[in-house]
């Protein structure tokens, strides 16, 4: 962003007689009017006749062409440069060679202009600026996984549109009256991890200031001292903004040019303030949210858990399904966050099993077409009893598809194969299985090795082959810590 500027202004200076305009004027007067005037006399007293028109022509086109006219024509270009001006153009600068008022009417029109036209360079370079930051912004919230990544987002566009090399997010923590860093951006790569981070007490450098007084604050000096470390050797600039809510400071946004000689401006710190009291905001919302959307989820959880209550026969079945399906996403190499999403949609995918009626859900014997179609809806019900929670969104598709089948015959979509999330094919495996090994009121319960021998028949038909050959491994690891744990002696032997 371009620092405002203004044009150094020339000392006034005192004008010599011949360059004053009053000086010119009488000049004029005296070719035009005053020398005819003259030689008419000298006429009227015997001077011949054609020389004395020659010397009145000749004086009169002196003052006219010479002195009257090219003054006629500065103040027409002037005039004509403000009118344009005043009809909203920019006329650019006026050619002027006179040392005369005139001239310096120009000059100073000039430097009008070209101040005009820095503002106006700044105005678009900040206009710009802010399309830049919002753009950005807005494909950070579209791309929304979490306040930490979306903050992380804000530091970094923020610190990249106002061109600065670094940018970090500190917030307050209020039992230890101290700062600590929330998120940090640097160019030159990943920024120091926060738990690497040295604290800041309230009223420790700028950013323990700003945080402590609740006031923005601006300053050039040595990256030591402004509290970035002393990986630069020259002086940078920095701005240091509060994030206030409701009066109070609840953290500190900090951005950092490392070149002193490009400071912040206070179009940069009021940008930075409105950047800062939306993330107050949103922190504030985040947290409000937080709250909501933990008791929906535990609601939904105990829900989950009366439905279970209403059937002894699945008495633990959700949490067991949750359990064997983070196992075989263990065996099958997926991260922790996708674990616990297993482990969560085991818990979750029979919820939608609340709006089907006790007489079908209960029922003792095998239920008629009509009441599979009913039954066959909970999927659906399901996941739009857990959509509305913004954590558990990537529990949704798991509890939708945990009834589809690899070969395309299942339910709700018909989805094929691949086309199934992996993790509602983990389910589908560890649901069939732990139903099989459980009693039901119309038929007892498999074997183990019964059940083991059912997945591997219908591996590639209804389950994911990959997912069965997972699960085997689970089990087999589970049969050979069992044999281990039997053949130990006793510890007293
Ligand atoms: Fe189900």
């Amino acid at each position: 962003m371009t620092t405002s500027s203004t044009m150094p202004q020339p000392a006034p200076r005192k004008r010599p007689a011949e360059e004053r305009l009053e000086y010119k004027l009488a000049l004029a007067f005296g070719f035009m009017v005053f020398i005819p005037v003259l030689v008419i006399w000298a006429m009227v007293h015997g001077l011949n006749w054609g020389i004395a028109i020659c010397v009145i022509v000749g004086s009169a086109f002196i003052g006219y062409f010479a002195i009257a006219r090219p003054m006629v024509r500065s103040v027409l270009k002037v005039t004509a440069k403000v009118a344009a001006l005043s009809d909203g153009e920019l006329p650019g600068k006026i050619e002027v060679t006179e040392q005369n008022e005139i001239g310096e009417l120009a000059r100073a029109f000039n430097r009008i202009t070209h101040e005009l036209e820095q503002k106006i360079d700044e105005l678009e370079s900040s206009r710009q600026l802010v399309k830049k930051l919002l753009s950005r912004i807005g494909t950070a919230i579209v791309s929304y996984e979490g306040i930490d990544n979306l903050l992380t987002l804000i530091v970094e566009n923020a610190a990249v549109a106002l061109e600065a090399q670094m940018g970090s997010l500190m917030l307050v923590d209020g039992e230890k009256q101290e700062l600590y860093i929330k998120t940090g951006w640097s160019l030159n790569g990943p920024a120091t991890p926060p738990d690497q981070t040295p604290r800041l007490k309230l009223g420790e450098g700028i950013a323990g200031l700003v945080a402590k007084e609740g006031r923005a604050m601006r300053a050039t000096s040595s990256p030591a001292a402004l509290g970035f470390g002393s990986g630069h050797g020259k002086d940078g600039a920095v701005l240091s903004v509060p994030l206030k809510l409701r009066e109070h400071a609840i953290g500190v946004i900090t951005v950092l040019r490392t070149d002193a000689s490009k400071p912040f401006t206070e179009d940069d710190e009021s940008l930075v303030t409105s950047i800062g009291s939306q993330i107050a905001v949103a922190m504030e919302n985040y947290r409000l949210n937080l709250d909501v959307e933990r008791t929906y989820i535990e609601t939904i959880m105990a829900l989950a858990l009366a439905v279970e209550a209403k059937d002894p026969y699945s008495a633990g079945h959700s949490k067991r399904v949750g359990f064997y399906a983070s196992k075989i996403g263990e065996v099958m190499g997926l991260d922790q966050d996708t674990l616990r999403v297993l482990t969560n949609a085991g818990i979750l995918h029979d919820i939608g099993k609340i709006g089907i009626k006790d007489e079908i859900l209960l029922k003792a014997t095998p239920l008629t077409d009509d009441e599979q179609k009913i039954m066959q809806q909970h999927p659906i019900i399901g996941e739009a009893i857990v959509k509305p929670v913004r954590s558990l969104q990537n529990v949704v598709a798991l509890v939708r598809h945990h009834h589809e089948r690899y070969d395309g015959a299942g339910y709700p979509a018909g989805l094929k194969g691949d086309a199934i999330p992996l993790g509602a094919r983990i389910l589908s495996v560890a649901d069939t299985y732990d139903a099989m090994v459980t009693d039901r009121p119309y038929r007892k319960r498999m074997t183990v090795e019964d059940a083991k021998a059912e997945l591997q028949k219908f591996a590639g038909v209804q389950y994911d082959p990959a997912v069965v050959e997972a699960f085997l491994k689970v089990l087999a690891d589970k049969e050979q810590r069992l044999t281990a744990s039997h053949a130990q002696p006793p510890a007293n032997a």
